[in-house]
């Protein structure tokens, strides 16, 4: 294993080869040279340069940069003898030899088979709206094959050319979102048979619908490797939800919150006293509605009941969301969702942080999960919560989508 994700140079150059790709995207369309598919530019060629391989082959990613250095100065030189006539003949050799010198990495682990919707990006900001709607679409369409859990042992899974991937699993995270909408939307093909595998879903479904089931899907995996593992291995968001806020009324999405830790209460049996370490938001229960009023001790109410089914989902609590009361969550300053409380838990432990570093980057890399709480200056308070907040501060989360470091 490599530990290339911590090298800044390898995350900047990362950026720089998606950022590139997705300028030149944008100039391609402003030119009218490429049309709109699923309301986003397409993605005019079969292949793209990623990150993926780099991430694992030091080497060949060194061999990139190197290129790369190179060829913006041989760019450089070529246009300085453009200006500078005098020594313009040894500047414009210079520049031909540059390339020539230059260690160019194998074609293969730079480039990786793309789709049209290769650079397109989620609209829904993994919304709880989006994620509950999602989520019935995935009961009505997708469960015959990907089954309840996503694992792949729907009843039709056995009939298909290939067994259905495990969705519950790093699968989504690995790939960029915009190739998962495509093959959602217009399906798969086995590569050995090329006999068609994925059904396509272009005639039923809108993009909305398959950005949505994007989510679903997320939301539904973090759950169930939450349970497998009692980790979230990927690093989930609080899904966006509405809120009122009574002494903050310019706050109405869970959104607005950032840059603070949140304690998101699911209603239950006991409500934990009021903590100003926190802004403690709490769900409405089911059918409440809107005109729930505050409980003692709760900053914010959520007025979006899909706020619980995605929640639930996150939480692995797939087919049973009335599961999810009395569970409490912990979200750090960058939204984050960090720790879980199990339903009536009298204080937090430190088994709750189900978000950690260690887990969250790449599969090498960081061996600090093992470390006890993370005794920081100015730890607000020795408790539970004061050890849980402190260790989630000395840990942020790293998030590695595609090869790419958000
Ligand atoms: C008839 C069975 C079937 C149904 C129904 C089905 N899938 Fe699939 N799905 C598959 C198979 C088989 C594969 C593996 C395809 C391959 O690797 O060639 C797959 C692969 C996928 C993948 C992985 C894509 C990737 O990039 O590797 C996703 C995501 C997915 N399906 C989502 C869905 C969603 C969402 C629905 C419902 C709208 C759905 N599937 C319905 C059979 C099905």
């Amino acid at each position: 294993m490599t530990d290339a994700p911590d090298a800044l140079w390898l995350q900047w150059l990362l950026q720089a080869l998606q950022s590139a790709q997705a300028a030149l995207l944008q100039t391609l369309h402003a030119l009218g040279l490429v049309p709109t598919l699923h309301g986003q530019p397409a993605w005019p060629w079969a292949w793209r340069l990623a990150g993926d391989t780099l991430l694992f082959d030091l080497g060949q990613a060194r061999r990139l940069a190197i290129t790369l250095g190179l060829l913006t100065l041989a760019l450089l030189l070529a246009g300085l003898a453009l200006a500078w006539r005098r020594p313009r003949l040894p500047l414009l050799a210079l520049a031909a030899l540059l390339p020539l010198l230059a260690p160019w990495p194998e074609w293969a682990a730079v480039r990786v088979a793309a789709t049209p919707a290769s650079f397109h990006a989620s609209p829904t900001g993994f919304d709880a709206r989006s994620i509950a709607h999602g989520q019935q679409l995935y009961r009505q369409l997708c469960v015959d094959c990907h089954g309840d859990d996503g694992r792949g042992h729907g009843p039709l899974a056995a009939r298909q050319p290939v067994w259905p991937p495990n969705l519950a699993g790093p699968l989504l995270w690995r790939r960029a979102d915009g190739d998962l909408l495509w093959h959602v939307l217009h399906g798969m093909h086995d590569a050995r048979s090329n006999q068609p595998s994925m059904p396509a879903f272009a005639g039923r479904l809108s993009a909305d619908d398959a950005w949505a089931l994007i989510d679903a899907m997320k939301a539904l995996a973090a759950g169930q490797m939450l349970r497998q593992t009692g980790q979230w291995l990927q690093p989930v968001r609080l899904p966006a939800f509405s809120l009122r806020c009574p002494a903050a009324p310019g706050r109405t999405a869970s959104t607005d919150l950032r840059g603070q830790r949140l304690r998101v209460m699911v209603p239950g049996d006991t409500a934990p006293p009021p903590d100003p370490r926190v802004v403690t938001v709490a769900l409405a229960p089911a059918g409440a509605g809107a005109a729930w009023p505050l409980a003692a001790g709760t900053d914010c109410q959520a007025t979006d009941l899909a706020a619980w089914t995605a929640l639930a989902l996150i939480a692995g609590h797939t087919a049973d969301a009335a599961a999810l009361a009395g569970t409490q969550f912990i979200v750090d300053r960058a939204g984050w969702l960090r720790a879980r409380s199990a339903p009536g838990a009298a204080d937090w432990q430190e088994d709750d942080l189900v978000c950690r570093a260690a887990s969250t980057s790449f599969p090498s890399t960081s061996t600090s999960s093992a470390a006890g709480p993370v005794p920081a200056a100015g730890t607000p308070g020795n408790d539970g919560l004061g050890s849980l907040i402190a260790r989630m501060d000395a840990e942020p989360v790293r998030y590695v989508k595609g090869g790419v470091v958000h």
